[in-house]
């Protein structure tokens, strides 16, 4: 029986988030209208304890979680890079936990001056410990014969249970390339 933590999950993640709650003896849930969020299930909302606050205020954002880590397991999707909050949550990850981070389509693409994308940032520097299993998922696209499209939730969802389940570093769900084939 676990801690988690979902982050950014009441959207296009609300099925791995419960998928992920089912395994948990209890779970916080985090985003900015947290409480009002329901996974319409008595038995998975009383695990749930809503926390509303934006990690856009990074110092109420990080003092708001540390008083429930550490998290056994995490499932997180936020937008921007925030090489510094994504290493803050690192840190509250209990030892042999799990972290299921979800990124965009964007975020192997390198950065203004060649640097390293956020999720090949990411990935190097917790491919390198061995604290926590860390399980990243690239959100990609769909071919469809001549046209393209983006992932459906359950889509999205399924990729993140699949990591959750049988992590691996780096799971891209649906696909990158060709790159100029992504929907428009
Ligand atoms: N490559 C792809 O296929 C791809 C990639 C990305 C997105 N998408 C699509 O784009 C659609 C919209 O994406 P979306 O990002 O809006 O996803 P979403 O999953 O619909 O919602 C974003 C999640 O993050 C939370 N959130 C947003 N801003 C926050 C903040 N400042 N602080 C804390 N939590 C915050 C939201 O809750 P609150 O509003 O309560 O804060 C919600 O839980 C999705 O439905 C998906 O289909 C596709």
């Amino acid at each position: 029986m676990t801690t988690t933590l979902l982050l950014g999950t009441t959207g296009m993640l609300s099925a791995a988030a419960a998928h992920a709650v089912a395994r948990s003896k209890k779970a916080v849930l985090v985003s900015r209208n947290a409480d009002a969020f329901s996974f319409n299930n008595d038995v998975l909302d009383h695990k749930i304890t809503p926390i509303n606050v934006s990690y856009d205020d990074e110092a109420a954002f990080l003092d708001a979680l540390e008083r429930h880590a550490p998290f056994d397991l995490a499932l997180t999707w936020l937008h921007p890079p925030a090489d510094i909050l994504r290493a803050a949550l690192d840190g509250m990850i209990a030892p042999q936990g799990r972290l299921v981070e979800v990124m965009g389509s964007r975020s192997l693409l390198l950065g203004k001056d060649g640097e390293a994308s956020i999720a090949e940032r990411r990935a190097q520097a917790l491919g390198l410990q061995d604290e926590f299993t860390y399980a990243q998922v690239i959100l990609g696209f769909m071919l469809e014969g001549a046209s393209s499209r983006w992932l459906t939730h359950a889509e999205i969802s399924a990729a993140a249970i699949a990591q959750m389940e049988h992590p691996q570093p780096r799971l891209v769900a649906g696909v990158l390339e060709p790159w100029e084939r992504r929907p428009k």
